[in-house]
């Protein structure tokens, strides 16, 4: 009796085990066997940095901080410098361990803090070794980082014209009901039923910003953030619990603007964050974007290169340097985003991987924590590591195929005001025209009047 109980357990445990050990096998093999790493393409943000603003009754105006506002911090550049020593560990193997301009190709948006972070990243990534050290007191080499100008940027931070589709998506967001509940919850503006304390009423009385809103609080708490973080003692209004509700208030403000809401229409689309660029107190700097639609695309597109030209192909990398909000933007748009401000210095890394049989996949991680492993990341309704084919597939309702279009930029009424231009203009010309056919035949008349009048203008000029 014993015995026979004994083996029927005995039995499914033995299968089960080999199971396991089937399984395993099969993962390690894929995974350290058969799939190479052939492409990686990584974008982070900037490092730590001076608040880009200080509101009107702010103690720390500008010049409380050594750079002024929206600098780099040495925090920053320390975080970036841990980040691209962390990269090249990742990478060992992979790129070459002296730098190499043809592995790797770093591209920055214009401003100081993204430009000094891809440098301070490099410096970590690939100090010089050997026949690179031009100064042997400098554990440093150059290494290129491009730019656009902010105002020719398509890529990274754009200043696309507006696009009137997006501006009514957001102003949609604004009254649905799952916005309408937060915004009861703080009590913005409107009188409300009394019960809960009026959060925004009382930002409003102690920043001395006059429209602070679910939409733009966030710049507060930004500053509060970054003031904290070099140790700058708040006010005393600036209670653990107010820093939370600004934290909170700020998360969902980055929900909004590129989620929450029809969030494929808005990554297509994605003109700039126009309700909170109007307000007099938002910086237009910090960080409007345009189509993440245009990012994804081309992102996508040199991932496919480096699959068809790769014998030739040397390029490896491609880094882009830029903000919380192309992050965001990027993530929204892949329905990865975890509905939290991306630290600084967080990156957001694609791999592109041949398998043993010669397809190609694509894995997403993301590097928030500099303590851990980065977080895998899946796109919703792929494995982590997503069939190439299937990767643009899932991802092409956020792919815009006509920007100008879509966004409904109203050309034919443009078309129409110009013709009314014209049209308007043409019978000026023509009235100007009888007008001055009426005086000449007026001047054949009164010939001597009206020399008379000239004379006089000549006399005295
Ligand atoms: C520098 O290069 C030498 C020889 O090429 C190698 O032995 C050494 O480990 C390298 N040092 C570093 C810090 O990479
Ligand atoms: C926003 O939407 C509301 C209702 O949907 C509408 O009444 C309002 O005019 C819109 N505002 C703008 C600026 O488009
Ligand atoms: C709004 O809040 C109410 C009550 O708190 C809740 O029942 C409802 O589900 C919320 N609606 C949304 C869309 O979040
Ligand atoms: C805040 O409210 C108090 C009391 O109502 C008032 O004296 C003060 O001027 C207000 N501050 C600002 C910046 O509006
Ligand atoms: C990525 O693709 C774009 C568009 O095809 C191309 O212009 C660009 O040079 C590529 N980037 C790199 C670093 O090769
Ligand atoms: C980092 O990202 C992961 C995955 O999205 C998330 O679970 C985690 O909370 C994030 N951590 C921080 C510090 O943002």
């Amino acid at each position: 009796m014993a015995f026979s109980v004994l083996s029927s357990c005995q039995l499914p445990q033995f299968i089960y085990f080999l199971l396991v050990a089937l399984t395993t096998f099969s993962v390690i093999s894929t995974a350290f066997g058969e799939r190479t790493l052939k492409f990686v393409t990584v974008l982070y943000r900037h490092g730590d940095r001076s608040p880009v603003k200080a509101y009107p009754t702010d103690p720390y105006q500008e010049s409380a901080w050594p750079q002024g506002f929206g600098q780099l911090t040495q925090d920053g550049m320390r975080q970036h410098f841990e980040l691209g020593q962390a990269l090249k560990e990742r990478y060992h193997g992979f790129l070459s361990e002296a730098y190499d301009r043809h592995q790797i190709a770093v591209r920055s948006t214009d401003f100081d803090r993204t430009l000094m972070s891809a440098e301070a990243n490099l410096a970590g990534m690939y100090p010089p070794n050997g026949s690179q050290v031009f100064n042997p007191n400098l554990k440093w080499q150059p290494i290129p980082v491009h730019t656009v100008p902010q105002d020719e940027d398509r890529l990274l931070s754009f200043p696309l014209p507006n696009c009137p589709r997006f501006d009514s998506l957001l102003n949609e967001t604004t009254h649905t009901e799952g916005f309408l509940n937060v915004t009861r919850l703080y009590k913005v503006g409107t009188p409300q039923p009394l019960g809960s304390e009026d959060f925004l009423e009382m930002l409003r009385n102690k920043t001395g910003l006059k429209d602070a809103s679910v939409e733009t609080v966030w710049s507060v708490h930004d500053t509060l953030f970054c003031e904290a973080m070099h140790h700058l003692p708040p006010p005393a209004w600036v209670t653990p619990e107010v820093m939370e509700k600004l934290r909170r208030l700020k998360d969902f403000s980055f929900q909004i603007m590129f989620g929450f809401y029809k969030r494929e229409e808005k990554s297509r689309l994605q003109g700039e964050f126009k309700f909170v660029k109007e307000t007099e107190w938002e910086e237009e700097e910090e960080e409007g974007l345009g189509s993440v639609g245009v990012l994804l695309n081309q992102i996508l597109k040199n991932i496919t290169d480096s699959t068809v030209l790769d014998s030739k192909k040397l390029l490896k990398m491609i880094v882009y340097s830029a903000h919380d909000t192309t992050i965001v933007a990027l993530q929204s748009a892949l329905n990865v985003f975890n509905g939290k401000q991306p630290p600084y210095a967080s990156c957001h890394i694609f791999e592109l991987f041949q398998e043993d049989n010669g397809s190609f996949s694509v894995a997403m991680h993301f590097r928030n924590d500099s303590t851990k492993e980065p977080y895998p990341l899946a796109l919703p309704g792929c494995t982590q590591y997503c069939p190439l084919e299937d990767f643009v597939r899932l991802t092409k309702s956020v792919i815009p195929e006509n920007w100008e279009e879509e966004c409904q930029v109203p050309s034919r009424i443009r078309d129409t005001e110009v013709i009314i231009g014209l049209t308007v203009c043409g019978c000026l010309l023509f009235l100007l025209i009888g007008l001055l056919l009426a005086l000449l035949c007026r001047q054949q008349d009164v010939k001597d009047g009206y020399r008379h009048v000239i004379n006089e203008g000549d006399d005295n000029s």
